[in-house]
């Protein structure tokens, strides 16, 4: 039977969505879809094309075959902010704050994608537009509040511990109001204790604040308590979807991710959580460090990747 327009509606649908650059194809005919209400993760080796699967659906990147629907409408080739404002919000595998400003303001940024003020009630601040920061500023407290991070509102955000810094991004994501957030390996670098506290606030996001979750994330346990359904790329291609349970007893998926490398993997994983405890202990600056201060330095919104807006602008 045909799919028909009575059928019932996805939040997110790939459709053979595929995207090569040059010879690689970084995702492969991907079909996915994801229901309301769900926490689903996409996992997969490095190099799988998990990232660039989120790059898709936020516009970043246009499908060069197939294509990506969020709510019933596709997404090629719309712009990453119109993305947002129809409720896909994001994190990034390398943390992105603005790092000279307090967790405050930069949850308060997040929260501009719905503001209705324009520049002419900034420039004069008209009543309205006073109202309307105000307003900002109490939600923004409020999602700070949400995250646990309100002992550090006013902090600058690059002193924040590493684990920290990941929660106010998360933080910034809710304050878009999404329907969908996207979650890019957001537990990386954390020890222990502060990913079981992410596992419960991720729970927290769908439950009582009815965000549907996409997650992609290396750390198994985080994956298989939350997820509800795990969808596994290998080389850009789906290679299998199923339960928790159905997929660590998939024989591809023992082959392409826990198999063969896993020894490799665990020891990476490990060697970078004792860094990250190390770091904590001592209170200095998180793993890659560089690559946050990169990103962190831009003074404009950059919610893009440098490397991919060259790469679309090109
Ligand atoms: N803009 C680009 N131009 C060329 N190749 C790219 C681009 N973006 C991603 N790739 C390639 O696509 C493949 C998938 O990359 P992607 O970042 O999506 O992997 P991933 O599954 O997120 O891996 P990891 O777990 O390491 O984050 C890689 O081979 C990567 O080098
Ligand atoms: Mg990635």
């Amino acid at each position: 039977m045909s799919e028909t327009s009575t059928a019932t509606t996805h939040l997110v649908e790939a459709k053979s969505a595929t995207i090569a650059f040059g010879g690689l194809r970084a995702v492969d005919s991907v079909d996915l879809h994801i229901d309301a209400g769900e926490i689903v993760a996409l996992i997969g080796p490095n190099g799988a094309g998990k990232t660039t699967f989120f790059n898709l659906l936020t516009g970043i990147y246009t499908p060069t075959e197939g294509e990506v629907l969020f709510d019933g409408r596709s997404v090629s080739g719309v712009k990453p902010h119109v993305i947002a404002a129809r409720g896909i919000s994001r994190t990034f595998q390398n943390i992105r704050l603005f790092k000279a400003m307090t967790s405050l303001e930069n949850v308060m940024i997040g929260r501009h994608v719905r503001t209705k003020s324009g520049p002419f009630g900034a420039t004069f601040r008209t009543p309205a537009f006073r109202r309307e920061e105000a307003q900002i500023q109490a939600d923004a407290e409020r999602w700070l509040e949400f995250v646990g991070l309100s002992q550090f509102a006013n902090e600058i955000a690059s002193s924040l511990p590493y684990g920290a810094q990941r929660r106010l991004e998360i933080a910034r994501a809710l304050a878009t109001e999404p329907k969908l957030i996207c979650l890019d390996e957001p537990a990386a670098g954390m020890n222990n204790k502060e990913s079981a506290e992410l596992n419960q606030l991720i729970f927290r996001i769908r439950d009582e604040l009815g965000i549907t979750v996409l997650l992609i994330e290396h750390d198994m346990k985080v994956v298989m308590n939350l997820a509800e359904r795990i969808y596994v790329l290998d080389f850009g291609k789906l290679i299998a979807q199923g339960t928790p349970g159905e997929i660590q007893a998939n024989p591809a998926v023992i082959e392409a991710y826990l198999g063969k490398g896993a020894d490799a993997i665990v020891r990476e994983r490990a060697e970078a959580q004792a860094a990250a405890e190390t770091d904590a202990s001592r209170g200095s600056t998180p793993p890659n460090a560089s690559a946050n201060d990169d990103l962190l330095e831009s003074d404009g919104i950059i919610m893009t990747p440098p490397n991919a807006q060259a790469k679309e602008d090109a």
